[in-house]
């Protein structure tokens, strides 16, 4: 193992320069970044493999795929998608559900077939749930993998559901969430209290054996995490560190979210 003073000059070389774009800007990048992945793995005759993630940061890159769809043709019959988690305890027909949520965003708007638009299924007791990660990864691995990978930050540094204190080898299982990304959560679900206690969630390595990473952070709300994620040193106190590993990882924040950078 290095020294420690080792350990901090390693750190401040590997971090990476932030893409800055106004958010829309951001969007459309990457949703042309993904049409171009489809379309050129449509010609060889393959499937493109999208790792997909809710909320409010990637809801424009979907917006922007539905526009391409719409004008420019762009299909969706040759991909196949995995998000990245999901609550435990919401059924997928539940409108809170993150299936239920990628439907009415992506997945009923465009050309992709159902049976290749993966979520976790979050229903079942602790030997089921822990089957179904098993199933996720299996899912996963035959198909080869996933092509690029989206992901948010939340406001604590987690990566999907890998919350604080998750390892570079962790894998899809289940969690419990933390109570900042429980909040975060709470208007969807009508108050903190309704807010599931666990999710299902690839972990870190699941996350990191994409071959590409875009990772998007909007707004204030975001820049001293993203700041934190940046610069500060790897490890699991703030998971998203960990992307800082990977050798396509790109980080694509608006002026607000960078604003702590240096
Ligand atoms: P948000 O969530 O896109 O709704 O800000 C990001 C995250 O928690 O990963």
């Amino acid at each position: 193992m290095a020294p420690p003073s080792m350990q901090t000059a390693n750190v401040t070389s590997s971090a990476p320069q932030p893409i800055v774009l106004e958010a829309a800007e951001a969007a459309r990048v990457v949703a042309r970044e993904i049409a171009e992945l489809v379309r050129a793995k449509a010609a060889r005759g393959e499937r493109a493999v999208l790792g997909l993630a809710t909320g409010k940061t990637p809801v424009g890159v979907y917006h922007e795929l539905v526009r391409l769809r719409r004008d420019e043709g762009l299909s969706f019959a040759n991909v196949t998608t995995f998000n990245l988690d999901e609550f435990v305890g919401v059924d997928e027909r539940d409108p809170r559900s993150f299936r239920a949520w990628m439907r009415r965003e992506l997945f009923d708007l465009v050309d992709l077939d159902p049976a290749r638009a993966h979520v976790p299924r979050g229903v079942g007791d602790a030997v089921e749930l822990d089957a179904e990660c098993a199933r996720y990864r299996a899912s996963i691995a035959a198909v080869g993998g996933i092509d690029l990978q989206l992901v948010g930050i939340g406001r604590n540094g987690h990566v999907a559901f890998n919350e604080p204190g998750s390892s570079r080898d962790s894998r899809m299982r289940v969690v419990e969430l933390s109570g900042v990304t429980r909040a975060d959560l709470a208007n969807g679900f009508g108050g903190l209290e309704r807010v599931p206690a666990h999710g299902l969630t690839l972990g870190i390595a699941d996350v990191l054996a994409a071959r590409a990473i875009r990772l998007l952070a909007f707004g204030e709300k975001k820049h001293a995490i993203v700041a934190r994620a940046l610069e500060g040193p790897i490890g699991p106190e703030l998971p998203a560190t960990f992307l800082r590993e990977h050798r396509d990882a790109r980080w694509i924040v608006d002026p607000a979210a960078a604003s702590q950078s240096r």
